[in-house]
């Protein structure tokens, strides 16, 4: 069984961000999301210099894995998160998830990361090209596919998303590879067919799948599953 599952019967995992969680009654709102039966957690961290937006650090995930055993995977939109990564895994995450985009070397933090025990995730804005992450592909856990310009929850999807997913587990397929494929960005019912069909493995609902109050229904309608 891959890394990121929990349920083998899954053809899809699904991991609610939680940058649209309720963070008044976090433990509660967690709760929730483990009993719709969601596969892992994904924890948005902004800069307010990669993005131009502010949201959290390793003390908020340190509180997130206080609450709960899910899989945790933070997506670092930072800067230079090479500076940072003991702080995330001190802080509990199961993954780490940089950008090829930042400052530091993708390569060696990668290589950080999972010296550190943690998963490696490399992450692609909508605007840059597959190219950029082929080099280390050998050396990932996970490709987070960007269908959104890092920053906010809530943006509508970009479908050059969906050719990058159909490359890289082409690529995957042909170098022998195993990675996780996620996708990030716009993910709900809509756009989620599109994306198992291009061949995702994890998607990443924030604003859709928070809003939900049937959240096991919305998980299995991202999942492709009737209910
Ligand atoms: C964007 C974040 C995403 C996003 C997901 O910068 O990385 O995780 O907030 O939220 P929705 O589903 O609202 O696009
Ligand atoms: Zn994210």
């Amino acid at each position: 069984m891959n890394w990121w599952r929990r349920h083998p019967d899954h053809r899809v995992a699904v991991a609610p961000s939680l940058l649209a969680a309720d963070f008044t009654d976090l433990r509660r709102d967690i709760a929730s999301m483990e009993e719709a039966g969601v596969d892992l957690l994904h924890l948005d961290v902004m800069d307010a210099h990669f993005v131009p937006n502010l949201t959290f650090g390793p003390f908020i995930c340190a509180a997130v894995r206080r609450c709960t055993g899910l899989v945790l995977d933070a997506h670092l939109m930072m800067t230079d998160p090479d500076r940072y990564l003991g702080a995330f895994v001190d802080a509990g995450v199961d993954a780490i998830t940089i950008h090829a985009e930042s400052a530091s070397p993708l390569a060696a933090t990668l290589d950080r990361i999972g010296a550190l025990g943690c998963r490696r995730g490399a992450s692609l804005n909508p605007d840059s090209d597959i190219a950029c992450l082929e080099p280390v592909l050998d050396r990932v856990d996970l490709v987070l596919v960007m269908t959104v310009k890092p920053g906010f929850g809530g943006q509508s999807f970009d479908p050059r998303g969906l050719e990058k997913i159909r490359r890289l587990a082409r690529l995957r397929r042909q170098a022998g590879l195993d990675f996780a494929i996620s996708v990030d960005g716009g993910v709900n019912d809509r756009t989620a067919p599109d994306c198992r069909e291009a061949g995702a493995d994890i998607l990443v609902s924030g604003t859709w799948f928070c809003e939900k109050t049937d959240r096991k229904g919305a998980a299995g309608l991202l999942r492709g599953l009737s209910r």
